[in-house]
């Protein structure tokens, strides 16, 4: 690259030459992906532990844009145990949405695609590998097996119809099977119920915009909820509500997970959130897990430079401080990342090895992993 232009940029004739290879690229996983009457053999597989509902296992999901190939979700592993909630959290731009994405195969394609790595999903009686699902079958899983939830509600809400109609029609597409017209409109009010809506024979009529921003919320989680999903990916599901509504919405999702027993994959920014709902929390960094454990072993013993400056960087009632602590710098540029631990220009506790590769995953308990060299003294205790 010619040195005179600063980095990153590109002539249109080296973009060029990029968007030509990663049409290559694409075009032959499209192919992969749309072929028709793929044998169950190729997807169908088996779970590592049978108590999980999904198992992310070394998946890697890249986006070949024209600037270059963005290694959004690089290496990440890790398991939705049946039943429980597993918070992701991390700063915008970690990656965790690309990981929920890749689960639902929502990924904007072509670019976007998963390359390696495997999603395993329990559905009971079989377990599909995600990553290896052909569009046809995903469709059947999509919604079904596996919802989500957005976090701006209005973007899952068609603004011309009526709230009943829409939730009816995903009982319809999902679950509508044998059922009347009147099973149909009682499943929805049922549902509407079900989320805490209290007029629900009014809201029934109501058009989206004459809702608040948390009662959308809490129709696109009863459409979420319509057809009994054995995972719900909520990502950021109370980013875009004020503080007192996303409370609320919170002990909706606490109560629902009683009464549903599916696995939440709990995504947000915002430790607060996590603290509350989850039992398990997984660590983002750049694309990659750097810490993951129980909420006791992360709440307790935050052990990666970037858990403990993401706890630090969350204000205390009550604890008197100048000025809150924010971690220094940014995520480096998930298209140049560097062959180091990607935290280490913005860590203020390197050590001498930290110049090295990549760090490994070290176990610090049989439930507490993280990937940082402070610990690697502790890694015969693998
Ligand atoms: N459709 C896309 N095309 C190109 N890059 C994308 C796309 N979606 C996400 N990315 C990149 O992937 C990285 C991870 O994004 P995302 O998973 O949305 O982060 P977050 O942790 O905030 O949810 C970011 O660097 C983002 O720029
Ligand atoms: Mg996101």
């Amino acid at each position: 690259m010619a040195k005179k232009h600063p980095e990153g940029y590109l002539t249109a004739k080296e973009a060029r030459k990029i968007s030509k290879a990663n049409r290559k690229i694409t075009n032959e996983l499209e192919k992969k992906r749309k072929r028709k009457n793929v044998p169950e053999s190729e997807y169908v597989t088996e779970m590592k532990n049978p108590e999980n509902a999904v198992e992310f296992d070394d998946l890697h999901t890249y986006f070949f844009t024209d600037a270059g190939t963005v290694k959004s979700v690089d290496g990440v592993s890790f398991e939705v145990p049946i039943g429980k909630t597993v918070g992701v959290v991390g700063e915008s731009g970690c990656g965790k949405s690309v990981t929920s994405l890749s689960l639902m195969q929502l990924l904007q394609r072509p670019h976007g695609q998963i390359l390696s790595g495997a999603i395993r999903l329990n559905l009971g009686d079989k377990v599909y590998d995600i990553a290896k699902t052909p569009q046809e079958a995903m469709q059947k899983i999509r919604g079904n097996q596996v919802s989500m939830i957005f976090q701006e509600p209005m973007t899952s809400l068609n603004p011309v119809f009526r709230i009943g109609e829409q939730i009816e029609e995903v009982i319809e597409l999902h679950d509508g099977e044998g059922k009347t017209k009147e099973d149909i409109k009682a499943r929805c009010i049922e549902l509407l119920e079900q989320v805490g809506i209290a007029n629900s024979e009014g809201v029934y009529n109501m058009y989206p915009h004459e809702l608040s921003g948390g009662m959308r919320q809490r129709i696109v989680i009863a459409m979420a909820l319509a057809c009994n999903p054995k995972v719900i990916i909520a990502d950021e599901p109370t980013t875009a509500l004020d503080v007192t509504i996303q409370a609320q919405i919170l002990d909706l999702l606490r109560n629902l997970k009683d009464k549903i027993n599916s696995s939440i994959m709990l995504i947000t920014h915002d430790l607060g959130v996590i603290a509350e709902m989850a039992d398990y929390v997984v660590v983002m960094y750049a694309g990659r897990v750097v810490e993951k454990g129980t909420a006791e072993d992360i709440f307790e013993h935050p052990s990666h430079p970037y858990t403990i400056g993401l706890m630090a960087s969350k204000p205390v009632v009550g604890k008197q401080v100048d000025e809150l602590y924010s971690i220094p710098g940014k995520v480096p540029n998930p298209i140049n990342m560097p062959n180091y631990c990607y935290f280490k220009d913005r860590c203020d506790k390197c050590i001498e090895a930290c110049n090295g590769e990549y760090p490994c995953e070290i176990s610090l308990s049989e439930t507490h992993k993280v990937s940082c060299y402070r610990y690697y003294d502790q890694k015969e205790g693998k």
